[in-house]
């Protein structure tokens, strides 16, 4: 065992929410450690997560267009075949230029790397445990940072069919069966990636809608465009178990009090993740768990254990990688003296289909929950000239304001480019708008930014280009 080294800060987990935590602390002038266990940096997001799933909803939208749609355009395009190959090839150079990235970064803002499993020892120690040795550091302040692994079904019996994510964004061939258990986030991104490849793909959803997060008009906009798209969905549907038989898989339901099978080649169990706190030394160090395993903080990212502060998927909130990064900013400043803050109400979430579906604040189904009266705006896609010219008129924008004050509540977006189309509202959320703000902004024409616009003058029902 070496000599022991005093940080200022340590942090354990180099994902989106460590590493950004790292980089601030340096920036303020903190001597900062950082332990990962992975080779690379940037944790699930960078490595099997974020960016692999888009880099591959980004390709396989280049194929089903090519074999698809561009005939519509007047592309012809003779015998469209796939190099699964050369997509994965793809795929792994994205991640490994932009985990190199963060690397560089690092490097130059001084921060220390250590190389391997990080456990708590009590007293401010860190013990590393690196391929060939073992290591003590000792820091004044320690952020936990170790993310969160996917929930498998013990239920379902162990076999390499049966997989999460972190196989399915790496299949070496293309599924002719693909079940898909979860119709969230993971699952409708990882299912409309095999489907364009040609997979035959099933959801099999517990709740009685798909991507639940959102509005029900919201979600069955969502499923009836997937449908077109040819996935198929039970929802309502509560998977039991499945057979093997002659080598062949089949997935078991139920709904509505019957029993349904679904072969499968593969199967993604896409139901959710947990934190990841495994040989972390919680107990001995004295950090408290809630009963779904998370790290318990206070506002201020403080555990039950003096000096040691948590954040990103390992507590409570939505597990998404820029509430990680925020986080990590918040904790870093906090830690060096400032007013770190993170605003809980303005984070957006997004599911990156095609069209992706966004949202930011209350829905309106919360927002009444809630007491507060509401006035909706909506606009279609179908009505906006940017959307007709791009063949992007499947979708809508919807626009929650409080009735009494017009003050933007939250808002829901289907569309080619949500993901984007959403900092507007978030935005104008941050700074305390109305929909009447949005609804004054100008926006360039054509875009299909001015479909949020027009949802904005929908909330007092004087959008221009719809009844
Ligand atoms: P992680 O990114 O999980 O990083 C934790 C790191 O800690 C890991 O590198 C791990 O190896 C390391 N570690 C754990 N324990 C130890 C230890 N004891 N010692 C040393 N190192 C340790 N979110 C979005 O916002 N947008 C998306 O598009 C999106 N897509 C996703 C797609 C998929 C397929 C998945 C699985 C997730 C996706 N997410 C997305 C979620 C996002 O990846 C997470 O919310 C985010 O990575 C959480 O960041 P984190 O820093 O808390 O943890
Ligand atoms: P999720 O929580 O988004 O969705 C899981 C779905 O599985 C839910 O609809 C749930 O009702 C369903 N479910 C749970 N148990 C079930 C069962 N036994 N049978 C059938 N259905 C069941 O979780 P998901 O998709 O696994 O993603 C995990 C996390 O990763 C999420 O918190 C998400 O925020 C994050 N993520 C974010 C992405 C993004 O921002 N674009 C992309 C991918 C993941």
């Amino acid at each position: 065992m070496s000599q022991e080294t005093e940080f200022d800060i340590a942090i354990i987990g180099a994902g989106p929410g460590g590493y950004v935590a790292a980089i601030r602390a340096a920036q303020l002038g903190l001597k900062t450690a950082l332990i990962e266990k992975r080779k690379a940096l940037g944790g699930t997001c960078l490595n099997i997560g974020c960016i692999p799933s888009k880099a591959l909803l980004h390709m396989s939208e280049h194929f089903a267009f090519a074999r698809n749609d561009a005939v519509s355009s007047g592309i012809e395009i003779e015998n469209v075949s796939l190099n699964l190959d050369t997509v994965m090839k793809k795929k792994e150079k994205v991640v490994a230029q932009l985990t190199g990235g963060i690397d560089i970064l690092t490097k130059k803002r001084g921060i220390e790397r250590f190389d391997g499993f990080g456990e708590l020892q009590g007293d401010n120690r860190i013990s590393i445990k690196g391929e060939t040795d073992e290591k003590i550091i000792q820091a004044k302040n320690i952020v936990l940072a170790t993310g969160s692994e996917a929930i498998s079904l013990d239920f379902l019996p162990q076999d390499e069919r049966i997989v999460t994510s972190d196989e399915a964004i790496a299949f070496d061939t293309v599924p002719e069966k693909l079940v898909v258990i979860g119709a969230g986030a993971i699952g409708l991104e990882l299912g409309s990636v095999w489907s364009r490849y040609g997979s035959k793909v099933t959801f099999v959803e517990f709740l009685p809608k798909i991507a639940a997060g959102f509005d029900d008009d919201v979600s069955k906009l969502l499923e009836r465009t997937f449908k077109q798209q040819g996935m198929n969905f039970h929802t309502n549907a509560k998977v039991t178990g499945a057979l093997e038989s002659n080598g062949k898989l089949t997935v078991v339901a139920e709904k509505d009090g019957k029993e349904i099978q679904i072969p499968a080649d593969k199967v993604l169990v896409a139901v959710g993740r947990r934190p990841f706190t495994e040989g972390l030394g919680l107990e001995t160090a004295g950090v408290d768990r809630d009963d779904k395993g998370r790290v318990v903080i206070d506002q201020h990212f403080k555990t039950t254990a003096n000096g040691i502060f948590a954040i990103g998927d390992i507590v409570a909130g939505p597990m998404l990688a820029h509430k990680a990064e925020e986080e990590g900013v918040a904790v870093a400043e906090l830690i060096a003296g400032k007013a770190g803050h993170v605003n809980y109400d303005v984070i957006p979430n997004v599911i990156y289909t095609e069209p992706e579906a966004s949202s930011v604040g209350l829905t309106e189904v919360q927002a009444k929950e809630k007491g507060i009266p509401v006035n909706v705006g909506k606009f279609p896609l179908t009505a906006n000239g940017r959307a007709l010219a791009t063949d992007a008129t499947h979708g809508i924008v919807k626009v929650i304001a409080c009735s009494k004050t017009d003050k933007i509540l939250g808002a829901q977006i289907v569309s080619k480019n949500a993901s984007e189309l959403i900092s507007e509202v978030v935005t104008h959320m941050e700074y305390g708008g109305s929909a009447e703000d949005l609804a004054r902004t100008v926006h360039a024409h054509p875009t299909l930014s001015e479909s949020v616009k027009e949802a904005g003058l929908a909330v007092s029902k004087s959008a221009i280009h719809s009844l």
